[in-house]
């Protein structure tokens, strides 16, 4: 099993323990670990000498204390996948280590544009509560490379504009979305689903994969029986289209993208 760590100065401490110069890799989690995870400790674990992954249930970006109240705490499991996928320590850290009531949650990381699109214009302050954490665990870890998956792709890229914007030495890594056979993509959450919540979720991946615009995506996505927060189309380079979206089955909230070519005339 990982060493656990639930202080900055326990972190500390073994960090000075480890060779001049070894390659710190980052994993930053809120546990019940899915194989998606164990492929950004196993990219850490190919690139880095040291894997720390850090297991934090981070309130300030929750918008909705019911959701935050029935996220799934899976500690067991999370280090038993962790030990399998060679991760070396895990920063697990209560809450006051995170948010002193010195400072508390006075100290915030505001993006001003795209935050305030796609999900954070559903759930108001999520990613400010996200870039808070974030930039601490990064200053904490003082890590080589962080690893995010691509599923969170809006999450992904106001990460990686953060550390742009404040010179952060990490280099952010993305790692590409992992999916059920049937294509649903992994996430904590999946498990909140009903059978029939279950047999449904594919068809959101199929539908943002096949439908010929946004609108039309959002229409099937309705007929089939879900509640659409969004679906949007970015243009992500010349050639292709990046696909967001973001829907309710029953309590469950599922977000995904996809890259598609961008339809020829
Ligand atoms: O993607 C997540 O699990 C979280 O948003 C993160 C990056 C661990 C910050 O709490």
């Amino acid at each position: 099993m990982p060493a656990v760590l639930h202080t900055v100065a326990e972190w500390r401490a073994r960090k000075a323990g480890l060779s001049p110069g070894a390659k710190i890799g980052l994993v930053p989690t809120m546990g019940a670990l899915h194989a998606g995870h164990a492929s950004l400790f196993s990219a850490a674990r190919r690139d880095c000498d040291f894997v720390l992954a850090t297991l934090f249930v981070n309130p300030t970006q929750f918008d909705d204390p019911a959701d935050l109240a029935r996220y799934p705490r899976t500690l067991d499991a999370d280090l038993a996948l962790m030990a399998e996928a060679g991760v070396d320590a895990v920063f697990a850290p209560p809450v006051g280590e995170l948010y002193p009531s010195d400072t508390g949650t006075r100290y915030t990381v505001q993006e001003d544009q795209f935050s305030r699109t796609l999900c954070g214009a559903h759930r108001p302050g999520h990613f400010t509560g996200v870039l808070t954490v974030v930039l601490k665990l990064l200053q904490i870890a003082a890590a080589s490379r962080a690893y995010f998956g691509e599923k969170d792709w809006q999450q992904l890229q106001l990460v990686r504009g953060m550390a742009a914007a404040f010179f952060l030495e990490t280099e952010i890594v993305a790692c590409p979305t992992l999916r059920e056979a049937d294509g649903l993509a992994l996430s904590s959450r999946n498990r909140h689903l009903s059978p029939a919540e279950r047999a449904l979720a594919p068809q959101f991946y199929k539908t943002l994969c096949t439908a010929p615009d946004a609108a039309s995506a959002t229409a099937r996505l309705a007929a089939l029986g879900f509640a659409v927060d969004y679906v949007e189309d970015l243009s992500e380079a010349p050639e292709r289209t990046r696909r967001l979206a973001a829907a309710r089955l029953g309590s469950t909230r599922l977000i995904d993208n996809v890259s598609l070519p961008i339809a020829r005339s």
